[in-house]
């Protein structure tokens, strides 16, 4: 028995949500083929596309595979296979897809023993391994689909959060890799009050706009006064990058988790689309290989 999934890219943190927002698309992402079989635990057979550790303890799905066993009472094991098509250190949750991947449909091929706020908890083991620490908020919407609000970590409280019907993200990838444990280092552990204030006035503005479809709101939310002033020095052209989307008619932007992709989101696919082509060009100018996806969120 058998089952194929597809794994969705994510945004974490959106601009103002750091650790805490998340968002799927659904047109970027792994697929996975999850089999049943009678050997316990994990075995990752095939990785199509990336050169990463098929060892099950190496491996984030089978990390995350590994935990959703532990705590289910299925005597078998699973085989897995990825078509890994997010590349590791793009900053679009390529750990996430695989860790959420694989504990999503080994929950389906069992008959969904596990609510889905208990398969982000098996994931958020993968997540661990990946960056030594077990964020939830690429996890949580890959799991959920649309946007996702992590209320809180202990206890685990994810809130999914109603996505506007024509939001669109576009999302530029320039080819360096940025490892989530190095740009985490180089956060400060302290805010300002009047940092927190402004940031938690857009976290709220955010949320109120995606219930309200207010696209404006959402718009206006998108600003991060803690991290993206510090992380966006590793990201070549980024200012001009994000200035450039907003002139295009996108409503905001920010990095995408821990970067190196930018992600800047629109109301409608058109405007999305202008908006890459806006990209593309600053982007060509830098000098710098990119890929570049438009997708809608979902
Ligand atoms: N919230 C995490 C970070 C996401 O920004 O480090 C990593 O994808």
């Amino acid at each position: 028995e058998e089952i194929k999934v597809f794994c969705p890219a994510t945004i974490a943190n959106v601009s103002c949500g750091f650790d805490v927002l998340g968002l799927a698309l659904e047109a970027v992402g792994d697929e996975m083929i999850v089999r049943k079989t009678a050997k316990k635990g994990i075995t990752i057979t095939k990785i199509i596309g990336q050169d990463l550790p098929l060892e099950t303890s190496k491996n984030v799905s089978g990390v995350a595979g590994l935990a959703f066993l532990e705590k289910s009472d299925y005597n078998g094991g699973f085989e897995i296979e990825i078509q890994k098509n997010i590349k590791p250190g793009s900053g679009i949750g390529s750990s996430a897809a695989s860790s959420a991947g694989a504990v999503w449909a080994m929950n389906e091929l069992l008959g969904r023993p596990f609510s889905n706020l208990e398969l982000v908890q098996f994931a958020m083991q993968g997540e661990k391994l990946a960056s030594n620490v077990a964020h939830a908020d690429n996890v949580a919407p890959a799991i959920y689909g649309g946007f996702t609000l992590v209320r809180s970590y202990n206890p685990l409280d994810i809130v999914p959060i109603p996505t506007p019907n024509e939001l669109y993200a576009t999302v530029i990838h320039p080819q360096i890799e940025v490892k989530t444990s190095d740009s985490r280092k180089i956060l400060k552990t302290n805010i300002t009050l009047e940092k927190g204030i402004q940031q938690w006035g857009n976290v709220g503005g955010l949320i109120a706009g995606l219930f309200q479809s207010d696209y404006e709101l959402i718009g206006r939310s998108l600003q991060d006064h803690i991290v993206e002033p510090i992380r966006s020095i590793l990201i070549p052209g980024f200012d001009e990058l994000k200035s450039n989307a907003i002139s295009a008619g996108a409503l905001g932007g920010g990095i995408s988790g821990s970067g190196p992709s930018i992600f800047a989101l629109s109301k409608g696919m058109d405007t999305a689309q202008k908006v890459a082509d806006s990209i593309k060009k600053t982007y060509q100018n830098i000098g710098i290989p990119f890929e570049i996806h438009v997708s809608k969120v979902n």
